[in-house]
């Protein structure tokens, strides 16, 4: 699952491919605000009381607390592929009283939930870690509502980041219309309609 859990520490936090659960402290620094604050994400998403959102990739769980007091009246599922993320997510959310919130072990392929189930779906610092990325731009056009938006943010120094061209094209080849670019070339978030532009 983890092909930098071979590597040494130093090695494995630095290199590609799923970031390691045990590095998950890590993203919880606050410092980190200065790149991406839950709070400028929010304004991005503008979700409603009742969105039902998906998380993929929340690792511990940085964003998703605001997430789902954003949402208190709709639903948060966060989906990693590490059970040990989730569980740091899950410990979270429920010591913050968070209730809104349910927990899926993605399997890297599909997602188990009806078409149409979401108003919103987010990824952050995580497009690049996805090994079958084509498979998940299609399960998101499925998994959207008809214009529903997809967030795509990538931050500096992620070994993962991937440039907003290629994201762009592989969304658009899958059907989404870039609807927002926010950001810098190497802090960004785009954001994309599903469906075409009306
Ligand atoms: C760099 S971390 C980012 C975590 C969080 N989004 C944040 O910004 O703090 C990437 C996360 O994506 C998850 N991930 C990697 N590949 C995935 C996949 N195919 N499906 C779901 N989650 C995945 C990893 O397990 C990890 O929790």
């Amino acid at each position: 699952m983890c092909e930098k859990e071979n590597k040494g520490p130093a090695q494995s936090f630095a290199g590609k491919g799923v970031c390691p659960y045990r590095y998950a402290f890590t993203l919880l620094i606050p410092l980190r605000n200065l790149i991406l604050s839950p709070r400028k994400l929010l304004k991005m998403l503008s979700l409603r009381e009742d969105s039902q959102v998906l998380e993929v990739g929340p690792g511990p769980g940085y964003f998703s607390p605001h997430v789902a007091r954003a949402t208190s009246r709709g639903r948060l599922v966060l989906a990693d592929i590490q059970p040990e993320m989730l569980d740091f997510a899950k410990k979270r959310m429920e010591k913050k009283g968070l209730k809104n919130v349910s927990y899926h072990l993605c399997n890297g392929r599909d997602f188990p939930f009806d078409d149409n189930s979401f108003d919103t779906i987010f990824l952050v610092a995580v497009l690049g870690e996805i090994e079958n990325k084509e498979r998940y731009a299609e399960e998101f056009r499925r998994l959207l509502k008809p214009e529903g938006l997809l967030s795509v943010s990538e931050l500096p120094g992620d070994p993962d980041r991937m440039e907003k061209e290629e994201i762009i094209r592989l969304m658009q080849e899958y059907g989404f219309t870039l609807k927002g670019s926010y950001g810098s070339r190497k802090n960004f978030t785009l954001l994309f309609r599903n469906g075409s532009c009306k």
